[in-house]
């Protein structure tokens, strides 16, 4: 497995398996990697004969009170992951490589509607961030394919959307989300939790398996539902950004009685530690 930091070397490494006839899938990260990436990894492997992943911490996807001077940096155990994962190729840029202008001076993506809403409405800016980088990287890379996780559910409609709308000669492959034994989603988050809180923290999954029954299997109204799991979610001790059901496609409110096609999503503190997770209805 190779490392390359600088653009010349990620072309030139490129060049040569295009040169062979080989795809390439990639799978974006921020570092810090654990098994949910790993996944993503793994599918990445098995749909393209490359795997490129790229490990940078965006900076133009944090807020200004949001935590990316202190947002893991684990570039070696990240690599060691990687190779193990059968990775061909870590790309781990420099900011100024990805921003040559300055992260402030950016050209700037911004996919309307899809952002206004649910993390777009709490994390101002971060979609606009999520989008100027993924592009860069599939400019940079130009992948065949490229794999993001379902449990980041929005980004990953977000990232569909500035494919489809910009044409971007790319397929966008969702990766089912990881859990935990007890039903919590991975994320590099998990390990800011205390013991107390790790062992509450799987009652996001059982809220959102829930939901599902609700509107579902049981015909509630969604609104109803969503009022109850955010209470349900509030005793047990979370702080709720946002407790919603959506239509799945555009991430629009569901019609009274619409219960196909739909997704429960929760963001929610658990004391400094924000998590969050998806359920798809069907
Ligand atoms: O999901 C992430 O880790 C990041 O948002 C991504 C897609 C790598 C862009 O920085």
């Amino acid at each position: 497995m190779q490392t390359v930091q600088d653009l010349p070397a990620l072309r030139a490494a490129i060049r040569g398996w295009r040169a062979q006839g080989q795809t390439v899938g990639l799978v974006p990260t921020m570092g810090n990697l654990h098994a949910g990436h790993y996944a993503l990894l793994k599918l990445a492997r098995a749909r393209a004969d490359r795997v490129v992943a790229s490990v940078f911490v965006n900076p133009t996807q944090f807020g200004p009170n949001e935590d990316f001077e202190r947002y893991p940096r684990t570039l070696a155990q990240d690599q060691a992951g990687l190779a193990e994962h059968d990775c061909d190729l870590v790309f781990a840029p420099e900011v100024a490589t990805m921003y040559p202008f300055g992260a402030e001076h950016s050209v700037s993506i911004h996919v309307p509607q899809l952002t206004d809403t649910l993390e777009g409405a709490h994390r101002p800016g971060h979609f606009d961030g999520v989008a100027t980088v993924v592009c860069k990287l599939f400019n940079l890379v130009q992948p065949d394919l490229a794999v993001f996780g379902q449990k980041d559910f929005q980004q990953l409609k977000v990232i569909e959307r500035m494919v489809r709308d910009l044409a971007l000669p790319l397929k966008v492959v969702g990766a089912p989300t990881q859990r935990a034994d007890d039903g919590l989603a991975l994320s590099s988050r998990n390990q800011y939790l205390s013991a107390e809180e790790r062992a509450v923290a799987p009652q996001i999954h059982a809220t959102l398996v829930q939901m599902r029954e609700l509107v579902v299997d049981k015909g509630h109204a969604w609104r109803i539902v969503e009022e109850a799991a955010q209470s349900k979610l509030e005793r047990a001790g979370f702080v709720p950004d946002y407790v919603a059901i959506r239509r799945a496609e555009d991430l629009a409110e569901p019609e009274a009685g619409e219960r196909t096609g739909l997704v429960a999503l929760v963001a929610a503190r658990l004391g400094t530690t924000r998590l969050i997770d998806n359920l798809q209805f069907d």
